[in-house]
């Protein structure tokens, strides 16, 4: 007799949490000892595993051991691992041919996502947009367009930013440990300004605002600020949401100062938050909006989308790169989009946030380590604290995630303090697997929050 399950399977990927050996398995155990002697010890990895499949809301080790994502490869996956319109047109794409370079010798892909991309980022105005590999490199590009645009050299970046590894983007980028340590000297004409951060700061969205705005004006010059470089919600620093007011104020000081307003939305952007852009929660309109990651289910692909007078303000050939807008990742994007838009994932991710929030907040009131449950959709994350001091509890944090880890759920931490445990899963996942995923979290923090961890 079989037995009749109701357990969804995604690309021959049953959406279902199943440990067979301890995390790490044997195999991956032999695969780490490789890479230890092949791969640079300067690149990191949260999980000791090696990934063989992956698709919706599951990854596949090498060991056969299905754990639940909760994690997207950093909120890149958002359409789910192994998408089926991503998969198909990629496939697609690879036959026809691989590349050509947009720079020598055009084709539909690349135009069709920079109109969706025209299309879906906030603002009825008339817009262009250039495609890149990475999200540093699309911030990288904003930069030198706000730049070129302006004719000024000023860049205001924020408090617990994060916004790349490359030279620029490291100096635009708030923490020093791991992302800047040794690797200085930085670009100059960089200036940060304090970030508004509700839970630490208790200032109003104008109150915080008028700080960084005074600041600005003092240290800086209006005059001088050819861009204002803003995460609508910090992503690395934290998942800190500015509170109501602090944006639309920024907005409204760039637009008065002449000076190009960019949102770095590479993680927040395509539905992340339960809207398109993070912007529009607050109905902001920046000049220029940067996306990347979630934007074409796993392949790389960025791109800097904004007003048309600006981006065609660039003198030609002072934007691009052989790779930037390749045939597959265009492919991808558009997969994904189509995706999100059939599937309707603004609202998965509003969904998400109503299963989660909930939840987290109940585990906050027992364990009483959680100072702070937030985020938008299915970018939420929990504040740590240490029971009886209330500072950042970086240890407790790490040693919840590792909970996690060896319990089969892939987790991120995050914040300046690394006290932050985030939360990014794939905006198709199960709601058995979502709450199971509660479940062995609650389970975490039941058994550490008071220990010794
Ligand atoms: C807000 C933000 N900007 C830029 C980047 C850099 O993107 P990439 O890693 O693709 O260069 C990231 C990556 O985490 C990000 O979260």
């Amino acid at each position: 007799m079989t037995i009749e399950t109701s357990t969804p399977v995604i690309n021959d990927v049953r959406q279902e949490l199943h440990l067979t050996t301890p995390i790490p398995g044997p195999m991956s155990i032999e695969l780490q000892k490789r890479r230890v002697d092949a791969v640079s010890a300067g690149v990191g990895a949260t999980l000791p595993i090696f990934v063989t499949k992956a698709a919706g809301g599951i990854v596949v080790d090498v060991d056969g051991n299905s754990l639940i994502d909760m994690g997207s490869g950093i909120a890149v996956t958002s359409v789910g691992n192994s998408a089926t319109e991503v998969v198909e047109r990629v496939i697609a794409q690879v036959q026809n041919f691989t590349h050509t370079c947009f720079m020598v010798t055009q084709y539909e892909g690349y135009v069709e996502v920079c109109e969706a991309l025209n299309r879906l980022t906030p603002g009825q105005h008339a817009k262009r947009s250039a495609l890149f590999n990475t999200g540093a490199e699309a911030v990288e590009n904003a930069v030198k367009v706000a730049r070129a645009y302006t004719q000024r050299q000023a860049v205001v970046v924020f408090e617990h930013a994060y916004h790349g590894r490359t030279n620029l983007t490291m100096g635009m980028t708030a923490k020093v440990m791991p992302y800047k340590h040794s690797f200085g000297p930085f670009a100059p004409e960089i200036y940060r300004m304090p970030l508004s951060y509700p839970a630490h700061d208790g200032l109003s969205g104008a109150e915080a605002a008028a700080i960084a705005i005074s600041r600005m004006d003092k240290e800086i010059g209006a005059e001088n600020i050819a861009a204002i470089v803003i995460e609508p919600i910090a992503g690395e620093g934290g998942f800190i949401v500015p509170a109501l007011g602090f944006l639309p104020a920024l907005v409204k000081y760039a637009n008065d100062a002449k000076a190009v307003f960019i949102a770095d939305e590479v993680q927040t952007g395509f539905c992340r938050t339960g809207n398109w852009f993070a912007s529009e929660h607050e109905g902001i309109v920046p000049d220029l909006i940067v996306t990347a990651k979630g934007i074409a289910g796993g392949l790389p692909l960025a791109g800097v989308t904004g007003r048309a007078e600006i981006m065609d303000s660039v003198h030609a050939g002072g934007l691009g790169g052989t790779y930037g807008g390749n045939p597959l990742s265009c492919a991808a994007a558009l997969g994904s989009i189509a995706t999100m838009e059939k599937e309707n994932l603004i609202a998965k991710a509003l969904h998400i946030e109503s299963v989660m929030v909930p939840r987290l907040t109940e585990i906050a009131d027992e364990s009483g380590v959680i100072a702070d449950v937030r985020g938008r959709g299915a970018m939420i994350a929990v504040e740590i604290v240490n029971h009886a001091t209330r500072k950042p509890d970086s240890a407790l944090t790490g040693a919840i995630a590792k909970y996690c880890h060896a319990h089969g759920v892939i987790v991120l931490t995050a914040g300046t303090y690394g006290n932050v445990l985030r939360f990014l899963p794939p905006l198709v996942i199960s709601d058995d697997l979502l709450n199971q995923a509660l479940d062995i979290i609650a389970a975490g923090f039941a058994e550490l929050a008071h220990s010794d961890h």
